[in-house]
């Protein structure tokens, strides 16, 4: 499943852009505080008009400090997931219960730096474990394979039902490095530049789609 990310987007044209990649799975919209990461975008009032602008299921990645406060307004809003960085959470337990009482998705993200060991049982009440293959912040960035071993540990786990997430990787997605994120057993892919620098964003969404499911056929013969 494909997730363009419209922080490459033109944010004047918001609801067009999201027209342009009709056909989505999800549509990946960064929200950035300034504080968490070195860069602001966008925030509650802009994702609302979103909402009410598309039908594709809007997934929420939260780039803030005290998601605690903030992430439960998203989930009340309509997003369909909403994603905090485990670096940032205080009580991410509680946070995960009020996400899914709004009638969101929990995510759960962890920056390329952060090990997944610690966080296995906390997974247990998420529904999304978003890795993050690029330093979190802005698009545009190159893929950093070593983040895949994580991307294996949770495949292994939700295969053998020990965990329930979906799996979902965002920066550095393009049309060379999604072949090995789908064979590691990525679910969801975030696309932000390789899909709105693209001419045609949805035949590059669609390529994209093409290229990972082609390369999950070939991790499963090798690894599941
Ligand atoms: C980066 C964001 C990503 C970003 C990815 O902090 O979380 O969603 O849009 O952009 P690309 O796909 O260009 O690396
Ligand atoms: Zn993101």
């Amino acid at each position: 499943m494909i997730a363009p990310s419209i922080l490459s987007a033109d944010f004047a044209r918001l609801a067009d852009e999201a027209r342009a990649v009709d056909g989505a799975d999800w549509l990946h919209v960064d929200v950035m505080d300034g504080h968490f990461v070195p860069n602001l975008t966008l925030g509650l009032p802009v994702v609302k008009s979103l909402l009410d602008s598309t039908d594709i299921p809007v997934d929420c990645h939260l780039m803030i400090d005290d998601p605690d406060r903030w992430a439960i307004g998203y989930a009340e809003a309509g997003a369909h997931n909403v994603t905090v960085h485990v670096e940032a959470a205080l009580e991410p337990v509680k946070l995960a219960a009020n996400l899914r009482a709004a009638g969101a998705k929990a995510g759960l993200s962890v920056k390329p730096n952060t090990p997944l060991e610690p966080y296995l049982d906390l997974l247990r009440h998420y529904d999304t474990l978003l890795v993050m293959s690029v330093e979190p912040g802005f698009g545009g960035q190159s893929f950093i394979p070593e983040v895949l071993e994580k991307v294996r540990t949770a495949r292994r786990l939700v295969d053998s039902g020990e965990l329930r997430v979906l799996v979902e990787i965002d920066g550095g997605i393009n049309a060379e490095t999604i072949e090995q994120a789908a064979e590691a057993g990525v679910d969801m892919f975030v696309a932000g530049s390789a899909i709105y620098a693209a001419d045609d964003p949805a035949r590059a969404m669609e390529a994209l789609r093409a290229s990972a499911v082609r390369a999950a056929g070939k991790g499963g013969d090798k690894e599941r």
